[in-house]
């Protein structure tokens, strides 16, 4: 399927937006320079926080898991039983049965969800298009 290309200068630093690809809700978070100290260093313990439990791209594959560490792009479907994660302020949380998940889509400790939240092939095709596919 053809590739979807976001506007990313409409997201504000601390905002976030959703992309629908192939049939999937993408959730496109702008991450202030606050988020990403906290994402370096955490202070919750994670369930998987080298991401070796899941697929994605080796690009991702890093403490932001992301390309930029401003922008963060995760597929909004809890691997638990799939509900889709919601924002709050430090991450996001499941309303089914309440896994929560960093803003780098690592799950924490002791949640029902196995492991992190995908990270679906993504590029930037400028300095403020981001392209999922
Ligand atoms: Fe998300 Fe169960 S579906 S915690």
């Amino acid at each position: 399927s053809a590739p979807v290309d976001v506007d990313l200068s409409k997201i504000a630093p601390g905002a976030q937006i959703t992309a629908s690809w192939r049939s999937l809700p993408i959730t496109i978070i702008h991450r202030t320079a606050q988020t990403i100290s906290a994402l370096k260093t955490p202070d919750q313990p994670l369930r998987d926080p080298d991401s070796h439990v899941h697929q994605q791209p080796d690009y991702a594959r890093n403490w932001h898991r992301s390309l930029r560490p401003e922008f963060g792009v995760y597929v909004a479907v809890c691997t638990h039983l799939g509900c889709i994660p919601a924002l709050d302020d430090d991450g996001y949380t499941c309303p089914c049965h309440g896994s929560g998940f960093d803003l780098a889509g690592r799950v924490l400790v002791n949640q029902p969800a196995p492991y992190n939240l995908p990270v679906p092939p993504h590029d930037f095709a400028s300095a403020t298009t981001l392209r999922l596919g």
